[in-house]
Parts: structure tokens; C-alpha cells; sequence
């Protein structure tokens, strides 16, 4: 959607993988879905060095709302879990340099039974949401057919540009037409949305983020020219810092995001996140992958039958990004290659490995290298211009 917003991946946090409906505020007051559990967030976001790094939104999901609209027939927020009105929330949020993202539903309901947005509602919504000083809005798609969506997430579209406050759109609208051609108009999407749900929920499991993968790359051919600057897929959340990825299944799903050019929500609690945890979600390198201005998504270039994939971004200024996964659950696998049969040009090329933090010997596109890639994780490569010598005719995966 060209409305200037998400001209690279959105960063931030995300309530819902990590809080769901947590409603019980008297036995779970630090957990629960309340103003104090977003505060703390934006807190944490703007002390502990994440909004530097561009983590900059705080977003609500769902069951933030009252069970019914007000007399004008507007959603209001829950009172008790908050008191002081999202308008307040809001201000919050922008005193401390960050955005506040809230979540609606194309649909009677939303997935966890709150007031949702009916076709008849989307211009009242959107001037609630514009009045609140709200800078995101998921649109989920719950409780609504084909046709009340075909029509309501453009109407949603119009709706927000039309209140004149910059709103980011995520829709949730092509994971609820199973994600593919011919019921998904890619093209269409990049029109009205900054970026879209394509598939499924993620959940605190390696098994879920292997899933997730999985498809996108599989989907690549289709998924992949759909994403540019203001338009992006959304594989869902990050889960690291949670419990259920060990430290290289987090190393994983950092690279593997970064890769695909996917948002950056973390979902998780950031209050007592594990040094290791952040070290990962804090690398800058990976980051500066993800957040490349030339907004062009990665792919799968290779699947071995040894159990290794490798992958590619190209990035700006001719630099790329190489990912050696393993599938494997036996022992750190020692992969042999060479940037050429990467179909890397001829050349030399700097490498820096973006965990190991270090600079590597450079390497000639003909030179065979090993990597060692743990069990369920990656080597993930930051690869610069080649030198000099052969700038002419090189270029990072120019044959690709
Ligand atoms: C759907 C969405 C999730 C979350 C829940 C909330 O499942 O895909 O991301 O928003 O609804 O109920």
C-alpha cells in the first residue's frame, strides 16, 4: 500500500502468540491484556536499547474491547483492564518515540468473541481508531464469508486513508482464502494493504516455525514478487525469547525472517527475556538484512538431500545475504560449497557471519568452503561487493 508507511518491514511487539485472550487480571494482573501489560512493553522497548534498533510499534490484539459497542456505536475499550482509555494508552506510546498498533475483525466477531467490524461499521471504526491516535490496524477475519471480505478489506482501506492520520493496514484476508492463487490477488493486496497474514498461527514451537517456513519457501514463486517496500507477507510472530526454540531454532527464525523480508513482531515478555534471547533479536546485522531498503524478499536456492537448504537476499549496494540451514538432528553437519555454485559471479568476496559476530577470510566465488551448520540451525553470511579487481562484472547472485 503506497501511503509512505512500512517502506521496510515493520518492528515491533505483538500481544497475542505470548498474552492470547489473558483476561484475568485479579490472579494474573502482570499477564493479562491491560493497559499495564502494554505500558511495560513500551517501557522495555524504549530503555532496553530495542527502539534504537527500530523496534517502534506496541500492538494490541485481541480482547482489548468491551462485549458491546457505546450509545454512538463505537468500540470501546474494556474499563477495567483499561482505565485510563486507549486514547491515553496512545500518548503513552508516543512520549516515548514508539506507535501504538490496535486489532479489528472483518466480521461479526472477532476470533475470541469480541465486537467485530461489519461492512456497516468500517467508517466508524476507522474514525475511532483515527481519533485515538492509533498508527496500525490487523484486520482479522473471523466470522465473516467471501464476499463481506472481498469487500470489506478495500472498504477498510479507503476508510483509514480517508481519516487523513497515517494508518498502517496488516490484513488477514489471504490466510483465510488459504494463502494462494487464484482466490488471493497478490497484486491487489500490495494495493490496499502495508503487509498481510498469509497462513496460519504461530505457535511456541519449533514444529510451528519449521511449518511455517516450509510453506513460504515452497509458495516462493508466488509469494515472493508480491513483497516490496509497503507490502510485505507476514509469516507471523517471533517466538524467541519464549520457551519452546532452543538458542540456534532461535538463531533460525531470525535468519530465516530476515531472509524473507518478514515483519519483525516479537511476542514474548520482554520484562524477563533471557540475555541469549536478546542478543539474537538485538543483532544488528541481521536487522540491517531484514530492514534492506531495497525491499526485495529472499528465496530458497537449494535443498539438499543431506537434510541442508541454502538461501538468499539480495540486499543494496550489491551486497546479499546467504543462509545455510539444517533440517538434521544428528551433529553439526559440515556442508561443503563455493559462492560459485551459489551462482555468485566471479570475484572476491568479504564475508561477516552475522552470529559468530566476526569477519571471515574473504573468498573467491571458485574457492570450496566448509560450513558447519548445528542441528535445527544456521549459518547465516553478510556478504559484501567483491573487491576491486572484479567489480565490472560482478554482482552478488546476478545470475539469478
Ligand atoms: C486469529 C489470528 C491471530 C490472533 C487471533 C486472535 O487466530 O490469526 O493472529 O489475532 O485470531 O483471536
Amino acid at each position: 500500500l503506497d501511503n509512505g508507511l512500512m517502506r521496510t518491514p515493520p518492528m515491533g511487539w505483538l500481544a497475542w502468540e505470548r498474552y492470547r485472550c489473558d483476561i484475568d487480571c485479579q490472579n494474573d494482573p502482570k499477564n493479562c491484556i491491560s493497559e499495564g501489560l502494554f505500558r511495560d512493553m513500551a517501557d522495555r522497548l524504549s530503555e532496553d536499547g530495542w527502539r534504537e534498533l527500530g523496534y517502534s510499534y506496541i500492538n494490541i490484539d485481541d480482547c482489548w474491547s468491551d462485549m458491546n459497542r457505546d450509545g454512538n456505536g463505537r468500540l470501546q475499550a474494556d474499563a477495567k483492564r483499561f482505565p485510563s482509555g486507549i486514547p491515553h494508552l496512545a500518548r503513552y506510546i508516543h512520549n516515548r518515540g514508539l506507535k501504538l498498533g490496535i486489532y479489528g475483525d472483518m466480521g461479526t466477531h472477532t476470533c475470541g468473541g469480541y465486537p467485530g467490524t461489519t461492512l456497516d461499521k468500517i467508517t466508524t471504526d476507522a474514525q475511532t481508531f483515527a481519533d485515538w491516535e492509533i498508527d496500525m490496524l490487523k484486520l482479522d477475519g473471523c466470522y465473516s464469508n467471501v464476499t463481506e471480505q472481498e469487500q470489506g478489506y478495500p472498504a477498510m482501506s479507503k476508510a483509514l486513508n480517508a481519516t487523513g492520520r497515517p494508518i498502517a493496514y496488516s490484513c488477514s484476508w489471504p490466510a483465510y482464502q488459504g494463502g494462494l492463487p487464484p482466490q488471493v490477488n497478490y497484486t491487489l493486496l500490495g494495493e490496499i494493504c502495508n503487509l498481510w497474514r498469509n497462513y496460519g498461527d504461530i505457535q511456541d514451537s519449533w514444529s510451528s516455525v519449521l511449518n511455517i517456513a516450509d510453506w513460504f519457501f515452497k509458495n516462493q514463486d508466488i509469494l515472493q514478487p508480491a513483497a516490496g517496500p509497503g507490502r510485505w507477507n507476514d509469516p507471523d510472530m517471533l517466538v524467541i525469547g519464549d520457551f519452546g526454540l532452543s538458542m540456534d531454532q532461535s538463531r533460525s527464525q531470525m535468519a530465516l525472517w530476515a531472509i524473507m523480508a518478514a515483519p519483525l513482531f516479537m511476542s514474548n515478555d520482554l520484562r524477563t527475556i533471557s540475555s541469549e534471547a536478546r542478543t539474537i533479536l538485538q543483532n544488528k546485522v541481521a536487522i540491517t538484512i531484514n530492514q534492506d531498503p531495497m525491499g526485495v524478499q529472499g528465496r530458497r536456492l537449494l535443498v539438499e538431500s543431506s537434510g541442508i537448504e541454502v538461501f538468499w537476499r539480495p540486499l543494496s549496494d550489491k551486497t546479499s545475504a546467504l543462509v545455510f540451514f539444517s533440517r538434521r538432528t544428528d551433529m553439526p553437519y559440515r556442508y561443503q560449497t563455493s559462492l560459485g555454485k551459489l551462482h555468485y559471479a566471479t570475484g572476491t568476496y568479504q564475508i561477516y557471519d552475522v552470529f559468530a559476530q566476526r569477519e571471515m577470510p574473504a573468498l573467491k566465488d571458485s574457492t570450496s568452503f566448509l560450513v558447519s551448520i548445528n542441528p535445527t540451525g544456521v549459518v547465516m553470511w553478510y556478504i559484501s561487493a567483491p573487491a576491486d579487481e572484479d567489480q565490472d562484472n560482478a554482482h552478488a547472485g546476478g545470475k539469478l
